[in-house]
C-alpha cells in the first residue's frame, strides 16, 4: 500500500487525536449522537435517542419534534448572520446572482405559502422536483419541508420516461420545473419532457394536478390550462412579507425521498429522516469541512444527487456557509471555467468527483497555469475510487501540496460521509487512494463470506456495524426490498446480530485504512453515477428488434466505468451500425444521456446458465482479459468461443 504522505502547512495530522475522539464515540453511541442532537434546535426534544426494538427499522430521536428549516434558514434570520450570502449563482450564460441568507428566508416562506395555499400541498404529500441547478431548487426544497410535505428531486438529465416512472412510484400530485436550461450553449426544454411524463403517469394511474414552471430561459413553452403555473406569477400574488411558521415534525418523520438504482429494473425511493438525517449531516459537514465563518465553500455535484441534498443545500445551510451553485458543465465553454471560478470567488473548499478530476487532468495543466488557486484550504471528492495518480494530481497541482484530500465514502442511503478524514476533529495521515477511517460513531468492517473479518489486505465486503442516524428509513413503499437489500446478507436476526450491507468491495491495510475497491453487485458507477444494469437491459429490449440483452462496465479513462451492451436481435434483424446507434439512443430515451452505452455488440447467444440467469461474469472477465472461470453451468459452451471473439474486436476499438 502506499506510504502516507509528508504533510503539511495548516493541518498537521494526528493519527492518535482522531482515533482518540473516534472511540471516544463509541464508548457511549447513544449519548455522543445525544449531544450532538442538542447542537441543533428541536421543538421538542426526544424521549428516546435510538429505538432498537424493531430491527433494522431504527428510529432516532424518538418523541423529538423539528423541522430542518429551523436548523437551515431561521436560526439565522433576525442576527447578524443574516445578510451572509447562501448562494453565489453562477449561469451557464455567465449570468450571476446572490442570494443572502435573509432573501432565502423570504422567497422560502412566499414560495411555502403558495404551496400550502394555492396549490394545496399538505403534511406528508410528495412533491416531485425536476429542475436544473437553479436557486429555486433549494428554494423549492426547503419550501417542502417546511410545509412538512416530502420532496423528490429527480435529476434533470433524466428522460422523461425516467422522471414519469419516479413521479407514479412517489404518487406526486404537484411536480415543479422550468421552461429549459442552457447545457454546453444548447438549450434543453424541460418542460416538454414534463408534459411527456405527465401523460405517461397518467396512463399508469396517477395523476399529476398542479406544474409549477420557472422561467429560466425566454419562457416560450406550452402551458396547460388549470394545470400549469409559473413560478413568478404564483409569487408575485403571495404577500410580499409573509411568515409561514416551519411545521412541527417528529424526527422520525420522512424528509425527502431520493431515487437511486439497484440491481432490479426499478430504481429505489430511499427515504430520508427529519431528526436523524438532518443530526447526522450538520455534524459531518463539520467534520469535513472545519467550516469557518468567512469561508467561500463550492460543492460542484448536482442537486439532483444525494451529494447536492447534503452537501449543497441542508449541510452548508446548517452552517451559515456561502456556497458557489454552478448551472453549466464542468468544461464550457472552456476546460479551465471551474478554476476560473474559484479564483473569481476565492473558494476555499471545494469537493467535486474524481470523474470531473481526471477530465479536467486530461486536458492538459496549461489550463491551470494562469489561475490563482491559493485561496484553497480543503479539497474534497467523492463518488467513485480515486486513482492514486488522479489524487496526486489534485494534491499537487490543485491543492498545491497545502490542502487536504478529503475522500469521502458513502451512498445515496447513508446521508452523508461515513468514512473519510476529517480535518475538522483532527487530520489524519493521508495516503492517495484511500478514505482513511470511519468517522465518529460508525463501526466500519471489511468481512469474508462467512462473516469473519478479512486480514489486512485481504478483500472482503464493507459492513456497518451499527445504526447511525443518517441512515435511510427504508425504501418508499417496500420495506421487504429494505431488508432483502442491506440487512439480510450478513446479518443474523436469531442471534439479534444486524449487519448494514452497502455492496462495496474493500480491503483494510496494516494500518486499519479502508481502501473501496468499488461495487459488488450488479450496479455500474458511470461518471460516479449509479446505474443498475438490469435496469440498462430492460431499457434496451424496449428496442422492437432486441431480444436479449447483457450489460457489463468497461473501464474508461474518464468516466471510470461505461456501459457494454452484449445483444441478441429477434429473428428477421441484422446487426449493423444503425441499430447499434438506434439501441443507444433508446437507452438515452428512456432512461437519459448519462446511461448511454459505449458500444453495443451483437451475438446470437448469450451466456446464460442451464436455468437461464445470464452470466455477466464471463463477459466481465473476458473485458479485464481475466480467466473465465467455472463454466459447468453453462447452457451452450459455444455461447463463449463466439462471444469471445466480438469482446476481442471490441477491445481492439477502445
Ligand atoms: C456508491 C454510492 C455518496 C455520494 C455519491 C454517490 C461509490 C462513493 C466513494 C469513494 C470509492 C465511492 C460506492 C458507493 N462511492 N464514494 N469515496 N470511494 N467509492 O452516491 O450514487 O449512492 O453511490 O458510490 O460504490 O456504494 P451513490
Amino acid at each position: 500500500m502506499t506510504e502516507a504522505l509528508p504533510f503539511d502547512e495548516r493541518y498537521i495530522p494526528s493519527l492518535n487525536e482522531y482515533l482518540q475522539y473516534y472511540e471516544k464515540s463509541l464508548d457511549d453511541l447513544e449519548g455522543f449522537w445525544d449531544g450532538n442532537a442538542r447542537q441543533l434546535k428541536w421543538y421538542r426534544y426526544w424521549d428516546v435517542v435510538l429505538d432498537r426494538s424493531n430491527p433494522p427499522f431504527y428510529k432516532w430521536f424518538v418523541g423529538g419534534e423539528t423541522n430542518i428549516n429551523l436548523n437551515a434558514l431561521d436560526r439565522w434570520v433576525g442576527t447578524s448572520l443574516e445578510n451572509r450570502v447562501a448562494y453565489y449563482w453562477v449561469g451557464e450564460d455567465g449570468s450571476r446572482r446572490t442570494i443572502s441568507y435573509r432573501e432565502l428566508f423570504r422567497e422560502v416562506n412566499r414560495f411555502s405559502f403558495v404551496l400550502k395555499e394555492f396549490i394545496g400541498v399538505g403534511k406528508g404529500d410528495t412533491v416531485t422536483l425536476y429542475l436544473p441547478m437553479i436557486p429555486e431548487l433549494p428554494i423549492s426544497m426547503l419550501s417542502i419541508a417546511r410545509i412538512g410535505a416530502i420532496h423528490s428531486v429527480v435529476f434533470s438529465g433524466f428522460s422523461s420516461a425516467a422522471l414519469a416512472e419516479r413521479i407514479v412510484d412517489a404518487e406526486s400530485k404537484v411536480v415543479v420545473t422550468a421552461d429549459g436550461f442552457y447545457r454546453r450553449g444548447n438549450i434543453i426544454n424541460l418542460k416538454e419532457r414534463v408534459d411527456e411524463a405527465v401523460a405517461m403517469a397518467r396512463d399508469r394511474g396517477v395523476d399529476v394536478e398542479k406544474v409549477i414552471v420557472v422561467k429560466r430561459l425566454d419562457g416560450n413553452v406550452k402551458m396547460h390550462m388549470n394545470r400549469d403555473y409559473w413560478y413568478h406569477e404564483l409569487m408575485a400574488e403571495a404577500p410580499q412579507k409573509v411568515y409561514v411558521p416551519p411545521e412541527k415534525m417528529k424526527s422520525t418523520d420522512i424528509l425527502f425521498i431520493l431515487y437511486t438504482s439497484g440491481t432490479t429494473g426499478k430504481p429505489k425511493g430511499i427515504m430520508h429522516s427529519v431528526g436523524g438525517y438532518m443530526t447526522y449531516i450538520y455534524n459531518v459537514f463539520k467534520w469535513n469541512w472545519d467550516p469557518r465563518p468567512e469561508d467561500i465553500y463550492w460543492c460542484a455535484a448536482d442537486i439532483g444527487w444525494i451529494t447536492g441534498h447534503t452537501y449543497i443545500v441542508y449541510g452548508p445551510l446548517m452552517h451559515n456557509m456561502t456556497s458557489i451553485m454552478y448551472e453549466g458543465a464542468p468544461d464550457y465553454p472552456k476546460p479551465d471555467i471551474i478554476w476560473r471560478i474559484v479564483e473569481e470567488y476565492g473558494v476555499n473548499t471545494f469537493y467535486t468527483s474524481p470523474t470531473l478530476l481526471r477530465l479536467l487532468r486530461k486536458y492538459g495543466d496549461k489550463w491551470i497555469e494562469n489561475v490563482d488557486l491559493s485561496s484553497l484550504r480543503i479539497l474534497g471528492t467523492v463518488g467513485e475510487p480515486i486513482n492514486p495518480d488522479v489524487w496526486k494530481w489534485y494534491y499537487e497541482k490543485i491543492g498545491r501540496n497545502a490542502c487536504p484530500i478529503v475522500d469521502t465514502w458513502w451512498q445515496t442511503e447513508t446521508g452523508a460521509a461515513m468514512l473519510s478524514p476529517a480535518p475538522g476533529i483532527a487530520l489524519v495521515p493521508l495516503k492517495p487512494g484511500s478514505a482513511t477511517l470511519p468517522l465518529p460513531g460508525i463501526v466500519a468492517d471489511v468481512i469474508k463470506e462467512d462473516g469473519s473479518r478479512s486480514e489486512p489486505g485481504e478483500k472482503g465486503y464493507l459492513v456497518v456495524k451499527e445504526p447511525w442516524p443518517g441512515m435511510l428509513m427504508g425504501i418508499w413503499g417496500d420495506p421487504d426490498r429494505y431488508i432483502n437489500t442491506y440487512w439480510s446478507r450478513f446479518s443474523d436476526p436469531e442471534k439479534g446480530i444486524w449487519i448494514y450491507y452497502p455492496a462495496d468491495y474493500a480491503v483494510r491495510d496494516s494500518d486499519g485504512y479502508f481502501w473501496i475497491l468499488g461495487r459488488a453487485d450488479e450496479v455500474l458507477k458511470i461518471a460516479g453515477h449509479r446505474i443498475g444494469t438490469i435496469e440498462l437491459e430492460d431499457a434496451i429490449i424496449t428496442h422492437p428488434a432486441v431480444s436479449e440483452a447483457a450489460v457489463v462496465g468497461a473501464p474508461d479513462p474518464v468516466k471510470g466505468e461505461l456501459p457494454i451492451a452484449v445483444v441478441t436481435l429477434k429473428e428477421g434483424y441484422t446487426p449493423s451500425e444503425e441499430l447499434a446507434e438506434e439501441i443507444k439512443e433508446t437507452v438515452r430515451r428512456v432512461i437519459g444521456p448519462i446511461a448511454t452505452p459505449k458500444k453495443v455488440v451483437f451475438v446470437n447467444k448469450l451466456p446464460k446458465t442451464r436455468s437461464g440467469k445470464i452470466m455477466r461474469r464471463i463477459i466481465i472477465a473476458m473485458l479485464h482479459d481475466r480467466p473465465i472461470g467455472d463454466t459447468s453451468t453453462l447452457e451452450d459452451p459455444s455461447a463463449v468461443e463466439e462471444l469471445k471473439e466480438a469482446i476481442e474486436s471490441l477491445k481492439k476499438s477502445f
